[in-house]
């Protein structure tokens, strides 16, 4: 049966099963791209179905798209009719008409964050591959999530072992499919492990550039209802200096640069500091050094790296923290399992805990001199990808 929702106005009748064939009914659309009250019929009413002539709007018949929501309202024996639906189907021809279902409903997992402070956005990069990028993300959103946070994981890097392969989770899916409009965002999220959230991206954010403003409008109200859910968005960026990489952690509210003492890990580290640095001062870019003996190697390399990129670059940058090298890290990934509950005394599983408090400690929020932009995340994807 169809769901009211919070924002729909006060009524008797909530279930379109009262309506009868042939009743006028008016479709309220106020979407981006469709504003208007439209008049139909009913065709054909059942639960959690109502199908109804094309709507009409001063003689022309309106296309209403697919997954436009609507407010259907009419006049029933028990009282004004009132219901939030979306168009789940459009058909042409001589059985032309509308079929209206229930708006999507968030999934059950996905919990309401507190009001007031904004979503904060996490870009987890690298100049190399292969560093452990995506083993960190996966562990520290659960790590953060242990922590109380509400946390949202977007897989971006299409290169290598992603996101879902590392905790067997199977999409179906992705990203992609939100902006072609055939699934809404809540149908694409999948639940990961200790209450995170996994919105696989697939192709879906390389897309960005080739949007049309509709297409565009519609994903960035997804993303809104996605981020009342959401305290902390960790966007898994992928490594290496492709406009792909840059420009999400440009849009971030700030970034994790991940490095191992190896070399070259560090000098393409370097690398990718040296683009960023020519975009002037960033959000915030903290360094976490990965596969250390100990915390002392760990900070030897910090504190060359810290110096270098200040001086050389002139890029702050700041250190979190590190994980030691410990082999619990890959069984994990082999068994399809995080490593806070595989191994929870393990001590990679205690350096990702001490990473996330540090996170939680250093807060969120742009610089105080840093210039004003967009407040979503996906408008500013936009306006770098569209540059
Ligand atoms: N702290 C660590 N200790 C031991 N091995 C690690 C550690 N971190 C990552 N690895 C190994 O590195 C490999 C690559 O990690 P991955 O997260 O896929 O890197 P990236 O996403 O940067 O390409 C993993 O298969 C894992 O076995
Ligand atoms: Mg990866």
């Amino acid at each position: 049966m169809p769901q009211q929702r919070d924002d729909a106005p006060p009524t008797a009748v909530t279930d379109w099963a009262v309506l009868q064939p042939g009743q006028p009914v008016t479709l309220r659309a106020d979407s981006p791209l469709h504003k208007g009250v439209y008049a139909c019929s009913v065709l054909e009413a059942s639960a959690d179905r109502l199908r109804v002539s094309m709507p009409m709007d001063q003689g022309k018949i309106v296309l209403v798209p697919v997954g436009t929501p609507v407010l259907v309202q009419g006049e029933t024996p028990h009282g004004p009719l009132a219901i939030q639906a979306r168009v789940i189907d459009r058909q042409g021809g001589s059985a032309r008409s509308l079929l209206l279902g229930p708006l999507p409903q968030p999934p059950r997992y996905l919990g309401r964050r507190q009001p007031g402070t904004p979503t904060r956005t996490i870009a987890i990069t690298s100049g190399k591959g292969g560093v452990g990028k995506t083993a960190l993300v996966v562990n520290l959103a659960v790590a953060l999530s242990e922590l109380g946070q509400r946390v949202c994981v977007i897989d971006g890097d299409l290169g290598t072992a992603n996101v879902d392969i590392i905790l067997n989770l199977a999409p179906r899916w992705n990203l992609a499919h939100v902006i072609s409009g055939e699934k809404d965002i809540y149908d694409v999220l999948v639940e990961g492990p200790a209450g995170v959230v996994i919105l696989p991206g697939g192709s879906g954010l390389q897309e960005l550039t080739a949007l049309d403003d509709r297409q565009f409008a519609k994903l960035r109200n997804q993303f809104a209802r996605l981020e009342r859910y959401t305290d902390i968005l960790i966007l898994d960026t992928g490594s290496g200096l492709s406009r792909s990489v840059t420009n999400f952690i440009l849009a971030a509210d700030e970034t994790l640069m991940v490095t191992t003492p190896e070399p070259h890990a560090i000098t393409d580290a370097y690398a990718l500091l040296k683009v960023l640095a020519q975009y002037g001062p960033q959000q915030p870019i903290r360094l976490v050094v990965n596969r250390v003996r100990d915390a002392r190697e760990a900070q030897d390399i910090a504190r060359k790296m810290l110096f270098a990129s200040q001086r050389f670059l002139g890029v702050e940058l700041a250190f979190l923290g590190h994980v030691s090298e410990d082999p619990v890290v890959g069984t994990a990934i082999r068994r399809q399992q995080d490593l806070l509950s595989w191994a929870p005394r393990s001590r990679a599983a205690e350096d990702i805990r001490r990473l996330a408090s540090a996170l939680l400690e250093a807060g969120g929020g742009p610089p105080p001199d840093a210039a004003p932009r967009p407040r979503s995340l996906v408008q500013r994807l936009r306006s770098l990808f569209g540059r």
